[in-house]
């Protein structure tokens, strides 16, 4: 070991003292010495030297037969120097070498035809972060054992290769190219076709921007890996990978991934993958048959992309159930793609599942036999959706086998029928359940706001009826609803026009009788601008009613001049005795009702009870978009409370005879 300055004489005089030594090693790292003249290591010619390390020196010039005393060298460490040139005899001698260091060793990046030639015994090459490389057809001659050979970071003039470039390793058994982050650009017709025993090709973080046919891939038969992650675009027909079925991984993540052909699937017939990346793709669409005939695959990572329509029932076709057929499936990452509908076979038949990861989507309810098959889940992510309640009988299955949970970060309504279970799991289990003290907090009810779902007390739930009466009565209770909802289906609406009206005809609004003084309007209502003619249309006449008159307060109308418009606001709010949002497309839009109105409107209602909020739907608004833009969510109100306009003009007086209902309803919450 030798560790000072050093100029090419003085480690010529070193190493003639070191000759006849039994010295295997020399690290002449970091010593400044600039040159290597072909006496420098004269003196080690009768030793059996097989590793020199000569790295980080600010070496411009190794003279040809350099090394040609050493004949048992085995090792060459060469990297971080500024080698202006190698040509045909800088290695001349170096028959049993089997690793080269050149990563930023050039400095002008010049290497002669046949600077390798005398390498036969090569194993593994490595010229990373060379700049401006000039290779030709000849650049890798006589390489004859190469197995490894890393060119990442390189610039050179291999923007597309072709059946060329790697001609000169054709007959070398290589097993591993690196050409991560080489600027390529394009892959040509057979580009690796010599290179008949390659098992892993790394071609990440480049620029290729193509159209896979699959000649690209044509002779690698004994290929395991290819990573095309990070490129610029690439385009799947169904040929893509039809001539590598000995696949086992891929990863195309971040490649703006798009599917020329989605029939037959560009994936067919690899039926040896055991791993596939598309995350970070933005796809939108795949087929139901699209992975069928991955039956190997183990880890499957769709991570940002948009699969979310896939899912919904709404779908034309029904939902795309994509996953079907895999399954050894045993890690699936779906995080961020939009997700508000799982439907209730998305996982069926993959019984070997233990990692999925939900995370970051819109889910708000899993349909209840959604994990049924996944008998061995160990760790369940589901961190930042909309989920507001844990129950039993969709968790505890799941839950038994699970090791590690993330539901962080979701909007738990910590009530006893949507926590109590939870809480009591999670004091009990002994699952690891990562920021549980800081990222799981109750967003409702008012009381427990921003506390952590761990202090919710749960100790006055328990004392529920027998559980079994409770689910044959709600058994009951449900069967009946939905013969009730049949019926309903069939002109319902007749039906409970006339309960309505005979409802208020008995009771003349007994409870709105008892209001008070307290209140000077029966209604506030909130609407956007671009709204009023509906509120024209349909609210206003109810102040004209026969029977039962209704004051409401529009801002428009009512506010009397002068004073500040937000007082006015907050004064009218607090004199009446329900509020209604007319919510519609405009109104999620209007800036206006979205900041303050609706904050303050919502304020007050928690304050007093959520049941003065009544919600009219004139669109079809989903949940997930008025959680968005208003931080409301229709479970929050009781069914009465939110009504929708009617589609159809003859169901309209059946409309206002259950927004009277609502109007007349108690504010108190049961
Ligand atoms: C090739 O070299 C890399 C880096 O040293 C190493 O990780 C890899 O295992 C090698 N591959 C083979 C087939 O020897
Ligand atoms: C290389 O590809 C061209 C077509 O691009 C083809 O004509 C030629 O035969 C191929 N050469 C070899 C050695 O495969
Ligand atoms: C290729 O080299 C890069 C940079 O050293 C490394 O991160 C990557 O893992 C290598 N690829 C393979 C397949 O080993
Ligand atoms: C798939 O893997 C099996 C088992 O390792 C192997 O026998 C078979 O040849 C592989 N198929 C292909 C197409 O390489
Ligand atoms: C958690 O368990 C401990 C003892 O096992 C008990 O004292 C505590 O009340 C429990 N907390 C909740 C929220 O159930």
């Amino acid at each position: 070991m030798v560790d000072m300055q050093l100029g090419p004489k003085l480690v010529e005089l070193v190493c003639s003292q070191l000759g006849g030594t039994g010295i295997q090693m020399l690290l002449l790292i970091n010593v400044q010495l600039s040159k290597i003249h072909n006496t420098t290591f004269s003196g080690l010619s009768d030793t059996n030297l097989t590793y020199l390390d000569i790295s980080k020196n600010s070496m411009s010039q190794i003279d040809k037969d350099a090394f040609v005393h050493l004949p048992h060298l085995e090792i060459l460490n060469l990297e971080s120097n500024q080698v202006t040139v190698l040509n045909q005899y800088t290695f001349h001698g170096l028959s049993g070498l089997k690793t080269l260091n050149l990563k930023n060793t050039l400095k002008e990046s010049k290497i002669d035809d046949l600077s390798f030639q005398w390498l036969k015994n090569l194993e593994y090459l490595n010229i990373d972060g060379n700049k401006n490389l000039n290779f030709t057809e000849n650049t890798f001659n006589g390489l004859t054992s190469l197995k490894n050979l890393s060119m990442v970071r390189c610039s050179m003039n291999l923007e597309s290769v072709t059946n060329k470039t790697f001609i000169s390793l054709s007959k070398s058994p290589l097993l591993e190219l690196n050409l991560s982050d080489a600027g390529i650009a394009k892959l040509e017709y057979g580009a690796f076709s010599g290179l008949r025993r390659l098992q892993v090709l790394d071609l990440g973080f480049n620029r290729i921007d193509q159209e896979l046919t699959g000649d690209e891939f044509l002779g690698l038969f004994q290929i395991i890996l290819i990573y095309l992650s990070y490129n610029n675009h690439i385009t799947l027909t169904s040929n893509s990978f039809s001539s590598i079925p000995s696949l086992k991984k891929l990863n195309l993540r971040k490649t703006k991934l798009t599917f020329r052909d989605l029939k037959p699937s560009p994936f067919k017939g690899l039926q040896n993958l055991t791993q596939l990346d598309l995350g970070n793709n933005n796809i939108a669409n795949i087929e139901e048959n699209q992975f069928k005939d991955l039956s190997s695959l183990r880890i499957l990572n769709l991570q940002h992309n948009n699969l979310a329509r896939l899912w919904k029932n709404a779908n034309p076709g029904g939902p795309v159930l994509f996953l079907k057929g895999l399954h050894n499936l045993e890690i699936l990452d779906l995080l961020s793609n939009g997700f508000d509908e799982i439907p209730p076979s998305a996982f069926q038949g993959l019984s070997n599942l233990r990692i999925l990861n939900l995370g970051e989507n819109n889910v708000y309810i899993l349909p209840k036999s959604l994990f049924d098959d996944q008998i061995s889940i160990y760790q369940l992510d589901l961190h930042k959706n909309l989920i507001t309640s844990v129950e039993r009988q969709m968790y505890e299955i799941v839950f038994s086998s699970i090791k590690i949970l993330d539901m962080s970060g979701n909007p738990f309504d910590c009530t006893c029928e949507s926590i109590a279970w939870f809480v009591n799991w999670i004091n009990t289990t002994n699952a690891t359940i990562p920021g549980l003290e800081t990222q799981y907090t109750c967003n409702t009810p008012r009381k427990y706001h921003g506390i952590s779902v761990e202090l919710f007390d749960n100790s006055p739930c328990k004392d529920t009826a027998p559980l079994k009466m409770c689910f044959i009565f709600t058994f009951t209770l449900i069967v009946s609803f939905i013969l009730l909802v049949f019926v309903i289906n069939f002109q319902g609406w007749r039906i409970q026009f006339y309960w309505n009206v005979s409802i208020n005809r008995i009771l003349g609004f007994k409870e709105i009788d008892r209001k008070g003084e307290n209140f000077r309007y029966d209604a506030y209502i909130i609407h956007a601008k671009k709204d009023m003619p509906w509120v024209d249309d349909n609210l206003i006449p109810l102040e004209k009613d026969k029977v039962f008159p209704f004051q409401f307060c529009f801002e428009e109308r009512d506010f009397e001049g002068g004073k500040s418009q937000l007082t006015e606001i907050v004064n009218s709010i607090r004199k009446s005795r329900k509020i209604i949002f007319v919510i519609t497309e405009y109104f999620l839009d209007d800036p206006w009702c979205r900041r303050f109105k609706i904050h303050h409107a919502f304020q007050q209602v928690i304050e007093q009870s959520r049941d003065s909020i009544i919600l009219i739907f004139i669109d079809d608004i989903p949940d997930y978009k008025l959680n968005h833009c208003i931080q409301l969510r229709k479970g929050m109100f009781k069914s009465r409370c939110i009504l929708n306009w009617p589609a159809q003009k003859e169901r309209a007086s059946a409309f206002r005879e259950k927004l009277k209902i609502a109007l007349g309803s108690s504010n108190l919450v049961k």
